[in-house]
């Protein structure tokens, strides 16, 4: 550009722009038009450099080569950035092509999660009792040797607390073996009539094909004016036939608990041989499944009726047992072994 002849200096700067249009259009990737950008806009380019120079051409030619030049630069910067955008969206839609989503495949199943039989079976039992008038009622499971043992006429010398492995946790604290405590505690704060069943765990150290450590029982207590067993045959009846099925018959066996008097233990007829005696009922023909009396007078003592003017009847049935045989399962322990293809079942 030495000799300052405009003619040329304007071609040269033509040149170069035609030289970059040719080659722009050209380009392919982004890393080539990067390596472009430097080519034609970087420091050593040739049209900064001719902008840069200017300050040395004659003042007459200096407006006419800066103007030309600053609309070159302009018009490269600006196909620069285009084809920049360009790339750019290309890019993009690639991606959206890689992470496109065939909405037209199977989703992944959820597993959904449902009640447990034992949970579907109280409520079943619950919904039996609350139709004929009962209250659900609950207690705790960490109890009093009084709640669980002493008021329920069972002192610390009577046979029948060697009946229950307990679970102790300090002295006189100890994991309630049955529902039966939620009687004395209900009476204590409430006044007759009253009709309340009580599911709940609980817990007796057993372990074997019929036992577990903790199991489920739902204790039932009616203490009313001229309450007698007829009341009591005819509820437990209703419920055999609610929840096993109106052909089943039922049977009271005299028995012995500490807190009922008289007191029995309850069966229904089998449902595999039909009352006739096989394997599942030990060839009796009958199948245990509560136990029950009328309240001994001796427990309104604990709780401050007066035995002369009131009555009742308790009874207390194992849930595991309930569900074992209206659905024929023969191993108790696998209500809690949480295997879903049992699980899944109910
Ligand atoms: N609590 C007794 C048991 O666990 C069952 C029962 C309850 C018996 C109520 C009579 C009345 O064996």
């Amino acid at each position: 550009m030495n000799n300052y002849n405009i003619e040329d200096i304007l071609k040269e700067i033509s040149q170069n722009f035609k030289n970059f249009t040719t080659e722009i259009e050209n380009i392919e990737s982004m890393e080539s038009l990067y390596v472009l950008k430097t080519k034609y806009l970087g420091s050593k380019s040739f049209i900064i450099n001719v902008l840069s120079n200017i300050k040395n051409l004659p003042n007459d030619l200096k407006p006419v080569v800066g103007k030309e030049a600053n609309i070159v630069k302009k018009q490269i910067e600006q196909k620069i950035n285009d084809k920049e955008k360009y790339f750019k969206s290309l890019q993009f839609e690639q991606e959206l092509l890689k992470e496109r989503i065939d909405l037209t495949l199977p989703g992944t199943k959820l597993n959904i999660g449902r009640k447990h039989i034992i949970s579907q079976v109280i409520e079943e039992i619950e919904e039996i009792f609350i139709g004929m008038g009962f209250n659900i009622a609950e207690g705790p499971e960490v109890e009093t040797e009084y709640y669980n043992f002493e008021a329920l006429n069972t002192p610390e010398d009577h046979p029948a607390r060697s009946l229950h492995d307990t679970f102790f946790i300090s002295e006189n604290i100890l994991l309630r073996t049955q529902t039966s405590p939620v009687q004395i505690r209900y009476m204590e704060k409430n006044k007759p009539p009253i009709y309340i069943i009580s599911p709940g765990k609980v817990y007796r150290r057993d372990y074997d094909i019929s036992h577990i450590p903790m199991f489920t029982q739902i204790e039932g207590l009616v203490v009313d004016y001229g309450i007698n067993f007829r009341n009591l045959k005819w509820i437990l009846e209703k419920f055999v036939h609610e929840i096993f099925g109106k052909e089943r018959k039922v049977r009271f066996r005299p028995h012995y608990f500490p807190f009922t008097e008289p007191s029995a233990e309850v069966d229904v007829s089998c449902n595999i041989c039909n009352g006739k005696g096989c394997r599942t009922c030990g060839g009796s023909g009958w199948l245990e499944i509560l136990g029950a009396g009328m309240v001994d007078p001796n427990l309104y003592k604990y709780v401050g009726y007066n035995a002369d003017e009131i009555s009742g009847f308790a009874f207390g049935m194992g849930i595991e047992r309930i569900c074992m045989l209206k659905f024929g399962i023969n191993d108790i322990r696998l209500f809690y072994e949480n295997d879903l293809r049992f699980i899944n079942q109910f």
